[in-house]
């Protein structure tokens, strides 16, 4: 059966003052719809967590700094409320454009910092579109908890960052990367793939956990990136724009592997922008 749909920040509010009258906890998990087993893992977090959740799903036009990605950014509300309701979420909240942006909204955002560098140097605006929107959805339905999904791990730290500035009232909780059967973490953006894409992606998640490996068995950091970065582009990559090590927490760069870095990668393949991550720490790889 297919969880109930709302479209308006009123329903979705009285929905959720139902529950808290009843003293349920409440989870949040925002997304962009064409829902994949990544997404419906935080989801099953998210009922870890809370009592009642819901799913919002709003393809964020201030996030997208390219008007054909945008375009191109798969749809399929229909399917996604039949997944959502076989795993168990309460309600999905689709607004339209003008319900989240109407006529003369002119708020943005905006955090420094954890935001500039890795995809914040080649996606410009992203950050402030996430940031605008994210605030919008956790003002919106006021949960207890949220979850969001490590494949964005500049994003995670981002929310982490923006929730603890503003001393919003709700906990941040990051989901594990769920990963294909190759390896390639799951993406919507995957189904944008061709049939040889699709063979060739897997060596990126391969060609990253290889690369955390040797870094946190103690081989030169630069090394390692720059032959790792060779690697992905033989394996038939147009570009790797950024391949780095970064402190888990901060983001700030770092050239030693300490108890939580994290390797980041974003490289295109196929014309397909594909981001992945994985922890670096000698006790994982010992
Ligand atoms: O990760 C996503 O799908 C989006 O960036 C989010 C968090 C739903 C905001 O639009």
């Amino acid at each position: 059966m297919s969880v109930s749909i709302v479209r308006t920040v009123a329903e979705l509010r009285a929905r959720i003052e139902q529950w808290r009258h009843a003293g349920y906890r409440v989870g949040l998990v925002p997304t962009m719809g064409a829902l994949h087993d990544g997404h419906l893992s935080l989801v099953r977090l998210a009922k870890t967590r809370a009592d009642r959740v819901v799913v919002t799903l709003f393809v964020n036009p201030k996030q997208f700094n390219n008007a054909d990605d945008l375009a191109a950014y798969p749809r399929s509300e229909a399917e996604d409320a039949g997944k959502l309701g076989a795993v168990g979420a309460d309600l999905l909240f689709a607004p339209g454009l003008d319900e989240m942006y109407p006529q003369g909204f002119s708020t943005t955002v905006s955090v420094a910092g954890v935001s500039e560098g890795l995809c914040g140097a080649f996606r410009p605006g992203h950050f402030d579109g996430v940031a605008t929107v994210v605030t919008k959805l956790l003002l919106q339905s006021q949960p207890d908890v949220a979850v969001f999904g490590e494949k964005d791990f500049q994003q995670l730290a981002v929310i982490r960052r923006l929730v603890a500035d503003l001393n919003m009232p709700v906990t941040i909780v990051g989901g594990p990367i769920v990963r294909e059967d190759g390896g390639l973490a799951m993406s919507s953006r995957n189904l944008r793939l061709t049939r040889g894409g699709r063979a060739a992606a897997p060596r990126l998640s391969a060609a990253l956990f290889d690369a955390a490996k040797r870094i946190a068995a103690g081989e030169d950091v630069d090394s390692v990136i720059a032959q790792t970065k060779a690697d992905i582009l033989a394996a038939g990559f147009t570009e790797v724009e950024y391949l780095e090590l970064r402190d888990a927490e901060t983001l700030a760069p770092v050239a030693k592997p300490g108890q939580a870095a994290r390797l980041l990668v974003a490289a295109w393949l196929d014309g397909v922008r594909l981001i992945d991550n994985v922890p670096v720490s000698a006790q994982i790889y010992a």
